[in-house]
This record gives structure tokens, C-alpha cells and sequence, in this order.
């Protein structure tokens, strides 16, 4: 082969000019079919997500809110980067800390670990929908004034949970510690950190927090 024609390529040009801009013309067959190759795989792609796409309305703090949303999008990420309520927290993002707890229909839940579209007609509660700066909740007030917490990260969970803590005290729902609330109807402190043991500080702010929470069901337990 007459050697005046091959293009010498050196490996300094290479790491100097770029892989791509070097090996693309030196590659006479094949090149198109890897672009056109990939340009169906993009097609596939967009199809795909488009295809995973879902429109979901539910009440978010007493509004109604319709959001188009792919399927696969924990109602976590829903609340934080769909409607930018960022109050409730990411921890773990797989149900270990308790840090993105809601109320859901009353009852909490882990938001990361349940998809927004089974949300459909729901309504769903976040700190910030529990009360204003200016009215705050019950349990909101209980925790400034025990200082029940030091960074706060866990916070808006942790009120969340309490909340809902109030709610099962007084539905009469049992725990593992106290079966028959009929006997014991005041939250001990044994009872409310059996009950909120699912929301983890690493600050270590639980005596206050358990503090607040009596102040709130009024035992002094
Ligand atoms: Fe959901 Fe940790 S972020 S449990
Ligand atoms: Fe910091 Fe609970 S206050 S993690």
C-alpha cells in the first residue's frame, strides 16, 4: 500500500485532538449505520418515556394539583421537584429514617416509598401544610418550645409523625407497647417513642421531642 496516503495518527494526536474528531473519519463503513443506529435508539427512548407518563390529580395541603408525571416518580419527588414543596425531607430514600414522612388522608406514610400516581384523589398533607408562621400547629409550637430538634433536617417528619401519632392515641389504634389503650388512654414516653421510633435524629434530639409530644396529648407520663 502506498504509504503517502494512510493518515498517521499519533497517540499524542489522539489525546490531544479527541478520540471522537480522530477515529470518526477513519472509520469508511459502518459510522452512518452507528448513527443512524443510535439516533432509533433515542427514538426508542423519547417513546418511552413518553409511553411512562401518567396525569395524576390529588389535593396537596387543601389545593388540587394535577401533574403529568412518570410513573416511576415516588410521591417524595413529586412533592419536591414537581410542586416544590421542599419542607419534607430526603433522608434515605428507601423507607429508613422516616425524614420525608406525610400525612396521607390522615394517615403517615413514608412519601419515598410510594409512587405518586397511586395518589390519585388523595389528600395529602406536608409540613407545610399543618400550619402558617403565624398560626402554627399545636405539635409545630410544641417542638420550638422543647427545642425538639438541633439541625432540623428530621424535623418535618418527625412533626408529621406526631401528628399522626395524636391521631392513633385517639382513634384508639394499639402499638406494640401498649395494646389496650383503654387501660393507659395518656401517651407514656415508652408509648410515644415505641410509636416514633420509625423517624430517626441523628442529632439525638428524642427527649425533646418526646417532650413536646406530651405537651401536645397533655400527659405527663
Ligand atoms: Fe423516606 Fe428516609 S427518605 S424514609
Ligand atoms: Fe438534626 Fe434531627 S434535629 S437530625
Amino acid at each position: 500500500m502506498d504509504e503517502s496516503n494512510q493518515i498517521k495518527v499519533t497517540r499524542r494526536d489522539v489525546l490531544v485532538i479527541g478520540t471522537a474528531s480522530v477515529v470518526g473519519p477513519l472509520l469508511p463503513m459502518g459510522s452512518a449505520g452507528a448513527k443512524e443506529s443510535k439516533s432509533m435508539n433515542d427514538t426508542q427512548q423519547t417513546s418511552d418515556e413518553s409511553s411512562s407518563m401518567y396525569p395524576v390529580t390529588f389535593r396537596v395541603n387543601r389545593i388540587s394539583r394535577t401533574l403529568d408525571i412518570d410513573t416511576r416518580t415516588s410521591l417524595l419527588d413529586a412533592l419536591r421537584e414537581h410542586l416544590k414543596l421542599t419542607g419534607t425531607k430526603k433522608g434515605c430514600d428507601h423507607g429508613q429514617c422516616g425524614a420525608c414522612t406525610v400525612l396521607v388522608n390522615g394517615v403517615r406514610i413514608n412519601a419515598c416509598l410510594s409512587l405518586a400516581v397511586m395518589h390519585g384523589g388523595d389528600d395529602v398533607t406536608t409540613i407545610e401544610g399543618l400550619g402558617t408562621p403565624e398560626t402554627l400547629h399545636p405539635m409545630q409550637a410544641a417542638f420550638i418550645k422543647h427545642d425538639g430538634y438541633q439541625c432540623g433536617y428530621c424535623t418535618p417528619g418527625q412533626i408529621c409523625s406526631a401528628v399522626a401519632v395524636l391521631n392513633e392515641i385517639k382513634a384508639g389504634v394499639p402499638s406494640h407497647v401498649t395494646a389496650d389503650l383503654t387501660e393507659a388512654p395518656e401517651a407514656t414516653n415508652l408509648e410515644i417513642r415505641e410509636r416514633m421510633s420509625g423517624n430517626i435524629c441523628r442529632c439525638g434530639a428524642y427527649s425533646n421531642i418526646a417532650e413536646a409530644i406530651k405537651d401536645v396529648t397533655g400527659s405527663h407520663a
